[in-house]
């Protein structure tokens, strides 16, 4: 799905664009940031812009560059994905790609942003966020925005061989 710019007050969201994928190569290649997500390194510089395009073109998933307003600086990614219209559902995803930017609010923002706009114009009725059990920054963001913890699932993930817990978080928009 092409991706609105959305305003808000610390950050905006964009569209991501092929420029991004230099950058966005170089966080998801950084365990730091990716002990916390499902993804699997190693990854492209041109793989990421494939799936900026793939993207684009999905009927179900929109993902959105986060930007910080002060210096216009996009610091992460944002994004809902395998969006179901028919149950009106949909699983959110979210990643501040440099450590020094995080915990400066701007994800607590982004999500507020987008869960606004899944309410108001794609018309959802439920967000789900699957957590890994341990990400408590993760799961005081999603709580701190309203999500409730709706379920656990043991031994959800499995990462470089290891089992990982799964918490999911789930807003309700109406
Ligand atoms: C999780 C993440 C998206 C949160 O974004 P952020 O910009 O760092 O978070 P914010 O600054 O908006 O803070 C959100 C909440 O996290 C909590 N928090 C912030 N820093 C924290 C820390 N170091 N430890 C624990 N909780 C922390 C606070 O409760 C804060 O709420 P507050 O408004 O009451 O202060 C970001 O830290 C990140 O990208 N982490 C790595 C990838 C990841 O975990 N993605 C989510 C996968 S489910």
């Amino acid at each position: 799905m092409k991706a609105p710019t959305i305003q808000g007050e610390k950050i905006y969201l964009r569209p991501l664009t092929a420029a991004d994928a230099p950058r966005m190569t170089a966080w998801l290649n950084n365990p730091e940031l990716t002990q916390y997500l499902t993804v699997e390194p190693p990854f492209t510089e041109n793989q990421e812009r494939e799936w900026v395009v793939s993207m684009e073109q999905s009927r179900t998933d929109l993902v959105f560059g986060v930007v910080a307003k002060d210096t216009n600086e996009h610091v992460g990614n944002i994004g809902l994905h395998h969006i179901d219209t028919g149950s009106r559902t949909a699983p959110i995803g979210i990643f501040i790609g440099a450590a020094d930017m995080r915990g400066k609010g701007y994800g607590a923002e982004a999500v507020r942003l987008v869960v606004d706009y899944a309410h108001d114009k794609l018309k959802l009725d439920t967000i789900h966020s699957d957590i890994f059990a341990f990400n408590e920054r993760s799961v005081a963001l999603f709580s701190n925005a309203g999500f409730v913890r709706s379920e656990v699932r043991k031994d959800a993930h499995v990462k470089e061989g290891k089992s990982i817990d799964a918490v999911i978080y789930t807003y309700k928009c109406s």
